[in-house]
């Protein structure tokens, strides 16, 4: 295996691997260095199934499950489907997902580690790939933060809300989404959570608060956490921060939800069909001192 760095903020290509093949424990103690390193990793060339996705997303913790029960694979429920692709009048998968800035799972309690996507179909048009995902750096972001916003929020937590990001994309024209039900929102709960924290495999300090769920700081005045929380997120967002990964068939892309946030850009229409199945990796394990002795130290 060889881990090429882009050479820009963010994102590295694995050679080497085949994904049909359990991953050897020295690769993974590769891969999870280098997730803390560059964030976003491309292994480009898979041709594997749900199921041999499904134990690759394993080796980083558990998965979790989606919210509605809808569009995830039949064989292989931890795997979803996004995908603007309609079969026979109904929609395969979430057509979409992540179509903003956000965090996957700031808005659970056990922080997201990883998400894991496999391109299947890629829309294309004049011979250039659509649908790129985009990526901030958050730790870069937040090393240039202002001296005085770095103390000013030092030890405090904001609230994060999964029906926040949910609303922002239910109330777009194009959306079929149903407002969450009672039952759905007392599923997601908000979740509170340090505005900086140290970064569980580098160890250097990141600004986890997205835009998509993030809306309040708790220690501060309402005002006040309104203005701040603009204030972040438009600066995590500046062009010095930001990488896109352009997708090819057969990419499998993991990405650091600690290091990094991600936006899906839909600048494809309902004809050009895009197919990605999906592994959403929970963070109990990075965090767990035991898995830390024993994957980063041998990496
Ligand atoms: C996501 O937010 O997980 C979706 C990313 C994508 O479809 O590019």
């Amino acid at each position: 295996m060889r881990i090429e760095p882009t050479g820009a903020i963010l994102g590295a290509t694995v050679q080497g691997l085949d994904l049909r093949q359990p991953l050897s424990d020295a690769d993974f103690a590769a891969m999870l260095k280098a997730l803390g390193t560059h964030g976003v990793l491309r292994i480009p060339g898979q041709s594997i199934d749900a199921a041999q996705l499904r134990a690759f997303s394993r080796r980083f913790g558990s998965i979790q499950g989606s919210v509605t029960g809808k569009f995830h694979h039949k064989e292989v429920p931890e795997v979803g489907i996004l995908s603007n692709v309609v079969e026979n009048g109904e929609p395969i998968g979430i057509a979409d997902a992540g179509q903003d800035w956000h965090t996957d799972m700031s808005y659970t309690q056990t922080k997201g580690f990883v998400n894991v996507l496999y391109a299947v179909k890629v829309p294309m048009r004049d011979g250039k790939p659509l649908g790129d995902t985009l990526f901030a750096n958050t730790v870069a972001a937040y090393r240039d933060l202002p001296e005085e916003v770095k103390q000013r929020l030092a030890g405090m937590t904001a609230r994060h809300d999964f029906n926040k990001f949910w609303e922002k994309m239910r109330i777009r024209p194009v959306s079929a989404r149903a407002p969450l039900s009672p039952e759905q929102r007392a599923k997601r709960p908000p979740a509170f959570h340090p505005v900086f924290m140290p970064h569980p495999i580098s160890g250097e300090t990141v600004l986890y608060c997205n835009p998509g769920y993030a809306e309040r700081i708790m220690e501060l005045p309402e005002e006040e956490s309104d203005r701040m929380l603009s204030y972040l997120f438009a600066h995590q967002l500046q062009e010095k921060y930001l990488w896109a990964h352009q997708w090819t068939v057969g990419d499998v892309l993991i990405w650091d939800h600690i290091g990094t946030l991600h936006n899906a850009i839909p600048d494809y229409g309902p004809n050009e069909e895009r197919l990605m199945l999906r592994c959403q990796v929970m963070a109990e394990t990075i965090f767990d001192e035991g898995f830390q002795r024993q994957w980063l130290k041998a990496a």
